[in-house]
């Protein structure tokens, strides 16, 4: 009884909160008219972002009118304040303004991006990068964030796979959780306190052919296994908003889609905060083939949607709508109360300035911590997929590196994709960090080797910025035999090639995931050399590297890792950090085999090994991929035991534990990702070959040994199954623990009901 005290307190004390919440807003509400309370619907862009055709004008005009709720795009305490005071100073009711931004992978300082994030396996690493993020967003007078993305993608070619946590639900889950931790701290009205929006609601990284913005078709089961786990996961872990997505899902676009912002959003899985749009997802409905911009605007109202993001559609359309009963006022009402209730939860009914501080604007952006914060998270990242003769580390003093490739000397693709307010000029390139840790006591031989590109028409689709791809004044042939004459007189070739800044994000999906064609005229002409080259990748998405895993000696993924890339990259390459990334999405060895994804289902004809007649698999490739899920290198190498279970046979909600010994079998210390796997070989429908369950990632001292235990309970067996009834079956079950998807101890268990 006096363990449930505090228990109860915290929920009498919630109660009383929404109480007095419920009574601010109702009687807010009352003095409003409906043009306000259409107006609080409306989110416009302040320009300094901007993804779609549609923008927004005269928006100070908008805010004095109340013709507006929000503005995104707008940073910078003097900017946002110019439009706070215009809302609460020149407006009847006084109603503060929510300033949005899509602070994706930290705001000014950088961080890797979010997939470079997920391959840290590192949960509290993660939540820190967000909570950063937040303390720089609110130094600059912002209050919500357009993030956590938590898209499960299984296509490599969907250039947005970059900004998500990979293929698998459940880990998409956890890290979808931290962030919006990291977000919104202990308190929403905390002064360095964001605001999360979950994006994007649902399935996008489900589209069809990785083709951007293109249709989404899939069963309920391969929804409720696969793909909605991690937004669940992040609003349970208390998500104040949700963005929907451009994609259809069951044929309705998701942001008029009934069913999905209201019966599984709101009513299946509890949801008390608000859904805006994506940027004039509301207006595309109409392409979508639903109706007009008052017919769909109604839809969508009506279907759940809350704010409309640029668009206007329920500025220009909603009053019509209800005067013709197309929409009633109650509907309305709910839609700006969910709004109006994500200001208050923020305080800005209490203090509408409250994160406006010039002050911390000077102090709080861009610290040393949060760079060197950005360095570790950076470091953790890196996976490395190759590493033949221990070429890694490299030696600090002492011989020569020829330093080649169109990203050696380069600071504006350090970051990746979406870092609006991030300032590229401030970014480590790869031949600073690795100066910074040589000096002259190893001799660097530069050249650029190659264009990013020489191909003039991907140019021009890479080049929607300015200055992003640029082509160098002496010809491609000429970079090649530069780098050619570097590696000549060098030992070892370190090249730094792979994906530009815009070769990933929104709109980049690529029909041919490779390095670029003339970075591989460059890497092909080093190899006649026969010296070792080792890779330095950079990549928003998996890619394909079967002629570069033959002919590379090392290859060290690195994403791309934000502002501190340099120091981070020379960290790993020159051993003051030992590399402890594993991947989170399959790289595919061609792009034929997608979608390649670790927890597939069996077929009735599984595949063996190798190319065999009425097996499911292709004439000409095997099945595996490249690198699976899960994997990658240490310079030290890891061993593991056989599991050691407490008992073979279980029943009802008895603990399974499952312990290895990992021993730590090379000469340096280093972290290991120790991943749980479970198969569930016999159940009603058919069910992925494995699937994670947990990890733990440990660090090890050379020599040294540690004993790793999983507690596993049937909460972890459970799925959706054909009545999509979440619960477990009765059965064997095959528990796995190793190094990676592809590579594990197994043992069998019984589990009665
Ligand atoms: C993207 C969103 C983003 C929004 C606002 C859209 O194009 O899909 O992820 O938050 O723009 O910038």
């Amino acid at each position: 009884m006096l363990l449930c005290l505090p228990f109860s307190n915290a929920v009498a004390q919630k109660q009383t909160e929404t109480a007095k919440m419920n009574a601010f807003i109702s009687g807010l509400m009352k003095k409003m008219t409906v043009d306000e309370k259409i107006g609080q619907l409306n989110l416009v862009t302040g320009g300094m972002a901007i993804t779609g055709s549609v923008t927004n004008n005269g928006i100070s005009d908008g805010v004095k009118k109340g013709a507006i709720g929000g503005i995104f795009g707008l940073y910078g305490t003097d900017n946002v304040r110019k439009m706070q005071e215009a809302a609460v100073k020149g407006t009847r009711l006084h109603i503060p303004l929510i300033f949005g931004l899509d602070v994706i992978h930290g705001h000014r300082t950088i961080f890797p991006i979010p997939l470079g994030m997920s391959t840290t396996w590192d949960l509290a690493l993660i939540e820190q990068a967000a909570h950063i993020a937040a303390k720089e967003a609110t130094a600059e007078g912002l209050n919500w964030v357009f993030s956590p993305m938590v898209d499960i993608a299984r296509d490599a070619r969907w250039g947005r796979i970059s900004e998500g946590s990979g293929e698998d639900p459940w880990y998409g889950g956890k890290v979808a959780a931290a962030m919006v931790k990291g977000y919104q701290g202990t308190s929403m009205k905390n002064a360095d306190a964001v605001m999360a929006c979950v994006k994007h609601f649902a399935l996008y990284g489900g589209a069809e052919a990785g083709r951007e913005y293109n249709t989404v078709d899939m069963s309920r089961l391969s929804m409720y296994n696969y793909y909605l786990p991690p937004y669940k996961a992040a609003l349970e872990a208390g998500a104040g908003s949700f963005m929907s997505s451009f994609n259809v899902v069951d044929g309705v676009p998701a942001t008029a889609n009934k069913w999905l912002l209201t019966d599984l959003l709101r009513k299946q899985w509890g949801f008390k905060g608000f859904v805006v749009s994506d940027y004039t997802s509301l207006n595309e409905v109409s392409n979508h083939g639903l109706g007009d911009l008052q017919t769909v605007s109604a839809l969508a109202l009506k279907a759940g949607l809350d704010m409309d993001m640029v668009g206007e559609g329920f500025l220009t359309t909603l009053k019509k709508s209800l005067q013709q009963g197309k929409v009633t006022q109650a509907e309305i009402d709910m839609a700006c109360r969910r709004v109006l209730e994500a200001k208050y939860k923020l305080g800005l009914f209490d203090n509408p300035y409250k994160s406006i501080d010039p002050q911390r604007e000077k102090t709080e952006i861009m610290t040393e911590a949060n760079r060197k914060a950005a360095r570790i998270t950076a470091e953790h990242s890196f996976v490395l997929l190759k590493n033949a003769n221990q070429i890694l580390p490299l030696k600090k003093s002492g011989g020569s590196i020829a330093l080649v490739g169109p990203l050696a000397d380069n600071k504006r693709d350090m970051l990746g994709t979406w870092v609006i307010g991030g300032e590229w000029e401030k970014s480590v390139s790869v031949i600073e960090g690795i100066k910074h840790i040589v000096g002259d006591n190893v001799k660097i031989n530069y050249a650029r080797g190659s264009n990013i590109t020489d191909d003039a028409t991907f140019m021009k689709r890479l080049n929607f910025g300015p200055g992003m791809v640029w082509l160098d004044k002496q010809s491609p042939e000429d970079m090649i035999e530069d780098a050619v004459k570097a590696a000549k007189k060098s030992d070892i070739i370190v090249a730094v090639v792979g994906e530009s800044q815009s070769m990933s994000g929104e709109s980049s999906s690529r029909s041919d995931i490779s390095i670029p064609e003339s970075q591989q005229l460059m890497l092909k002409a080093l190899a006649k050399l026969g010296k070792p080259i080792v890779i330095v990748l950079f990549n928003g998405r998996p890619l394909t590297l079967t002629w570069e895993n033959d002919n590379a000696a090392a290859i060290l993924n690195v994403w791309a890792p934000g502002t501190e890339a340099g120091n981070a990259i020379a960290e790993v390459l020159f051993g003051n950090y030992n590399p402890s990334g594993k991947l989170t999405t399959t790289f595919p060895r061609s792009v034929g085999q997608i979608p390649l994804y670790y927890n597939h289902l069996n077929t009735g004809r599984p595949y063996s090994t190798g190319p065999t007649k009425f097996k499911s698999n292709y004439l000409d490739i095997s099945n595996d991929p490249l690198y699976p899920f899960g994997y990658g290198l240490s310079y030290t190498s890891f061993g593991y035991s056989n599991i050691t279970l407490n008992k073979t046979k279980l029943k009802g909600n008895e603990t399974l534990t499952a312990t290895v010994t990992v021993t730590n079998k090379g000469p340096y210390a280093g972290e290991e990702v120790v991943q749980l796997y479970i198969s569930d070989p016999a159940a009603s429908i058919s069910r992925p070959v494995k699937e994670l369950k947990d990890f733990q990632k440990i660090n090890l001292q050379a020599g040294e040994q540690k004993q790793v235990t999983f507690k596993i309970t049937p909460q972890q067996l459970k799925f959706y199954n054909s009545q999509l009834k979440y619960d477990w079956e009765a059965g064997e079950f095959i528990v796995q623990i190793g190094t990676s998807s592809a590579d594990t101890k197994n043992a069998k268990v019984q589990w009665a009901k």
